[in-house]
C-alpha cells in the first residue's frame, strides 16, 4: 500500500477504482480488486475506525455438520419479516463458508475449543449455533486488524486517510470521480470511472447508538444527492442491550453483545424477574425487535431493566467477553457481582443505496456494499451477525463485477466544483446535529406514529433551512475539521428527512419498524419503499407525498 498524505495541492489522483470507506466491506473490496489500481479513501485517520471494528457478535456462517446453508437462509428470511430477497439470502449464506475461508487466508484466527473445533455461538432468531467469534467478543477488532494489515501490504492500494468525501462527480451520464477534502482543508478531485460506496451506516443520527460517531450516513446522502434509488430506509434496527452509561455527546453506548444472551445472560426487571419468558417462546433469544420493544416499553414505564451477565461469564469465562466486561467495569459496574442496566440503542440501518446482486447501484459506475447498501439480504430486520458476512460476500462480488466489466478511461474534462462552508460554521452545525438527534429519538425510535413523524419532518426542514450556506468554489476559509462537521451535518439532515418520509409512508408494523398507530403487519405492505431525492422535494410541495412504492 502506498500511504499518501494529501500534499499534492493540484489535485487528488487517478485510479481504476475508488473505494470510499474502510470498514470490512471497503477493505474486502479493495483487496479483492487486485490488480486494479485502487484509491482507498476514508475520513478516519487510520484503518481502525468505523462500525466493523466494534462488531462483537461475530460472523454467521454454516460451518458445522449439523447445520445447512438452507437453514441459515431460512432463518435470515424469517427474521427479515417478508422483505428479504430469498435468492440473495440463499446466495449469501451459501457463500458463507467461503467468506470465512477468505478471512482466514488474510490472517483472521477464529476461536476454537481445546480440541481445535470452531467455537460456534448462537444469537437471537438463529436456529443453530453458527456464529464464529474471534478474541471472544472482539471479532470486529480481529477481523479489521487482519484485513488492515493485508491492505497495508497490498501494492495495488493507495490509502488517503483523514480525507472527507464531499460529493460524487458525474459526467457524460456516468460516474467520473469524487471531490474530497484532505487534512490540509484543500478540496481535490479524485478521478475514476468506478466508485464503490462502503461508507457504513447512520447510527450517529440517533441519540443513543452502538455505532461510532463517524456513522453519519455520508455515502447514503451523497448517492441521494445524485438521485440514486434508495430503499428500506424506514428499517433501522435497535439493539436491545447497550450498557446504560452517561452518554457521550455523540450518543455512543457500549454494546453488550447478543452472544451474551446466547450463552445464557438473562434480562431482568427491577424485581430481578425474567420478563422475556412472558413475551416470546424464545425468551431472551427472541427476534431483536421483539426484545428491544420489551425492554423499551418497560423503561418508558420507569422500570430499571438489567442484563445479568453472570450465567454467560460462568459458562465462557471473562475471556469469552473481554469487551463487555471491560465496558461494564469502565462504567463502574462489576458484572460478576450485579446485573447491569441496559437500554435499546440504534445498531444497524437495513435501508440504504439499492443494489442488485452484484452490488450495482442505479447509477452507472457506482457500486455499494456493507451497511450503506440495501442488497435484499436483511429485509425489514437483519438476522444477527449477518452483516459481517454480507460485507465480505458483497465486497468480493462488487470486486468481481468491476474486474469483469468493460473498463472505461478516466474522464479528462473538468469536474463541477462543489461548494464548501465558510469559517465558523461548526458551532451552529453541532447545534443542528444535537437537535436532529433529539428528533430522531422522539419520532424514529423503537415505536413511531404519524403525528410524531409529521412533526419531525417539518422540524427537520427547519433545521435544514438553518444549515450555514456554503461558499461557491473549491476553496473554503474553514479548516478541515469545520468542513467535515458541515459536510456530516448536511449528510445527516438529508438522510434523516428521507428516513422520516419512508417511516411515515409505511402504515404498518413490520420487522424493526413499529407504528403505534398501525401495530399490525399488513399484507398490502409486503413490498419495499424505494425513494429518490425527488420524493423529498415532492413532499415539500404538499400531498401526495409519494410516487414510488
Ligand atoms: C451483537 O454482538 O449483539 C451484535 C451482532 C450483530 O448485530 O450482528
Amino acid at each position: 500500500m502506498t500511504e499518501r498524505t494529501t500534499d499534492d495541492r493540484q489535485g487528488g489522483a487517478d485510479a481504476d477504482v475508488i473505494v470510499l470507506g474502510s470498514g470490512l466491506a471497503g477493505l474486502t473490496t479493495a483487496l479483492a480488486l487486485a490488480p486494479l489500481r485502487v484509491l482507498l479513501v476514508t475520513k478516519t485517520p487510520s484503518l481502525y475506525g468505523g462500525s466493523s471494528l466494534l462488531a462483537q457478535g461475530g460472523i454467521a456462517a454454516c460451518v458445522s455438520e449439523d447445520d445447512s446453508t438452507a437453514e441459515h437462509a431460512a432463518d435470515t428470511v424469517m427474521a427479515g419479516a417478508g422483505l428479504c430477497n430469498a435468492e440473495v439470502a440463499q446466495g449469501v449464506t451459501a457463500e458463507g463458508p467461503d467468506a470465512v475461508a477468505f478471512l482466514e487466508r488474510h490472517g483472521v484466527i477464529f476461536d476454537r475449543d481445546a480440541t481445535g473445533c470452531l467455537l460456534l455461538g448462537i444469537e437471537g432468531a438463529h436456529g443453530k449455533h453458527r456464529i464464529l467469534h474471534a478474541g471472544g467478543d472482539a471479532a470486529g477488532r480481529h477481523v479489521i486488524a487482519a484485513l488492515a494489515k493485508a491492505v497495508q501490504d497490498a501494492e495495488h492500494i493507495t490509502l488517503h486517510n483523514s480525507t472527507m468525501a464531499v460529493d460524487l462527480a458525474f459526467g457524460q451520464g456516468s460516474l467520473c470521480g469524487l471531490w474530497a477534502v484532505g487534512a490540509d482543508a484543500v478540496c481535490r478531485p479524485f478521478r475514476s470511472p468506478a466508485l464503490v460506496l462502503a461508507t457504513g451506516g447512520s447510527g450517529a443520527l440517533w441519540p443513543a447508538t452502538s455505532n461510532p460517531p463517524e456513522a453519519t450516513a455520508d455515502g447514503l446522502a451523497m448517492a441521494a444527492r445524485q438521485a440514486a434509488v434508495l430503499a428500506d430506509l424506514e428499517f433501522a434496527q435497535f439493539h436491545p442491550t447497550t450498557l446504560l452509561t452517561d452518554q457521550a455527546a455523540s450518543g455512543r453506548l457500549p454494546l453488550l453483545s447478543e452472544a451474551l444472551r446466547g450463552a445464557g445472560a438473562l434480562l431482568v426487571d427491577g424485581d430481578g424477574r425474567r420478563f422475556m419468558v412472558d413475551e416470546h417462546p424464545l425468551a431472551e433469544l427472541a427476534p431483536r425487535d421483539v426484545v428491544a420493544r420489551a425492554v423499551w416499553r418497560r423503561r418508558q414505564r420507569g422500570e430499571d431493566i438489567r442484563l445479568d451477565l453472570r450465567p454467560a461469564l460462568a459458562k465462557r469465562g471473562v475471556s469469552g467477553f473481554p469487551q463487555a466486561v471491560a465496558a461494564c467495569r469502565a462504567a463502574g459496574f462489576d458484572p460478576m457481582a450485579e446485573a447491569v442496566p441496559v437500554t435499546p440503542a440504534l445498531h444497524y440501518h437495513m435501508g440504504g443505496v439499492l443494489t442488485d446482486a452484484r452490488g450495482r447501484s442505479s447509477l452507472p459506475g457506482l457500486w455499494a456494499c456493507g451497511e450503506v447498501a440495501t442488497t435484499g439480504l436483511h429485509g425489514a430486520n437483519r438476522l444477527a451477525s449477518n452483516s459481517l458476512l454480507e460485507a465480505v460476500v458483497f465486497g468480493r462480488r462488487v470486486a468481481e463485477d468491476i474486474l469483469s466489466s468493460e473498463r472505461h478511461d478516466v474522464l479528462e474534462s473538468d469536474l463541477p466544483v462543489p461548494e464548501l462552508p465558510a469559517r465558523g460554521a461548526s458551532t451552529l452545525c453541532l447545534e443542528l446535529q444535537s437537535a436532529l438527534r433529539a428528533l430522531m429519538g422522539q419520532a424514529l425510535g423503537v415505536e413511531r406514529s404519524a403525528p410524531e413523524l409529521e412533526a419531525a419532518i417539518a422540524r427537520l426542514q427547519e433545521l435544514q433551512d438553518r444549515l450555514p450556506a456554503p461558499l461557491p468554489g473549491r476553496e473554503s476559509a474553514a479548516d478541515a475539521a469545520e468542513i467535515r462537521t458541515w459536510l456530516e451535518t448536511r449528510n445527516m439532515l438529508l438522510t434523516a428527512r428521507l428516513i422520516a418520509l419512508a417511516a411515515l409512508q409505511r402504515e404498518e408494523s413490520r420487522g424493526a419498524h413499529f407504528r403505534r398507530d398501525f401495530p399490525m403487519t399488513r399484507e398490502s405492505w409486503s413490498h419495499h419503499i424505494a425513494l429518490t431525492l425527488s420524493d423529498l422535494t415532492a413532499s415539500n410541495e404538499g400531498p401526495p407525498l409519494y410516487a414510488s412504492g
